[in-house]
């Protein structure tokens, strides 16, 4: 598949990933059809069996695995700040990437990270956020795409969605269709960063 190149922001984007990759692939279909005017410049995995990586490749872009065991947190980050800025990175998305952040890292890309968390932020932050909003009883649920800062999942947000859960939802279902919200929602703010003409407010 070719159409990774096409870019008129002239952003390059570094996505992180450590697993399936499923909003890697919306985001690399997004820019592929030309909704997103952004060129991903590389995919980044702290884990060589992230499934997300053959995404990647079979896109054209460039993989890379950084493997964060056997470092501190400061090494590691300081070796992804390294290939970010290598590449000419303007806007880092995480993507299921599964490590904390240094506060050197966030500090190097100032409001210039993004994150995708399936939950409607501030509720449910951490691990496994649709299963604890199924559990609590919610009766909307959805996702978040918001500006990384050092709190977690806690930064200023970009976008939201929010679908009703039904009564015969399993956690399971919900996050299936909380999924499916996240991949329509992530490319499209994603363009409203790179697009510029935004300022943070409080
Ligand atoms: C998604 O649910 C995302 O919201 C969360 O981690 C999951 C990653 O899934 N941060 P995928 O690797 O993009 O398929």
């Amino acid at each position: 598949m070719t159409g990774n190149r096409g870019n008129s922001t002239g952003k390059n984007l570094g996505v992180l990933i450590s697993g399936r990759g499923s909003n890697l692939q919306s985001i690399l279909d997004a820019v592929a059809a030309g909704r997103l005017a952004a060129t991903v410049a590389v995919v980044i995995s702290n884990r060589a069996d992230a499934a997300g990586l053959a995404r990647a490749a079979d896109a054209g872009v460039e993989t890379l695995v950084l493997d964060h065991r056997g470092q501190t947190r400061e090494q590691y980050d300081a070796q992804l700040i390294d290939a970010l800025r290598a590449r000419a990175v303007d806007v880092v998305c995480l993507a299921g990437f599964m490590r904390v952040l240094s506060a050197g890292f966030i500090e190097a890309f100032r409001d210039r990270i993004l994150n995708i968390h399936p939950s409607l932020l501030p509720a449910f932050p951490g691990v496994d956020a649709q299963r604890q909003a199924w559990e609590h009883g919610v009766k909307l649920a959805g996702a978040t795409v918001h500006l990384v800062d050092e709190s977690l999942d806690g930064g200023p947000i970009v976008r939201q969605e929010a679908i009703e859960v039904r009564a015969e939802d399993t956690a399971e279902s919900l996050a299936a269709r909380i999924l499916e919200i996240e991949h329509r929602l992530y490319p499209a703010a994603i363009g409203d960063v790179v697009r510029g003409g935004w300022r943070l407010e409080g």
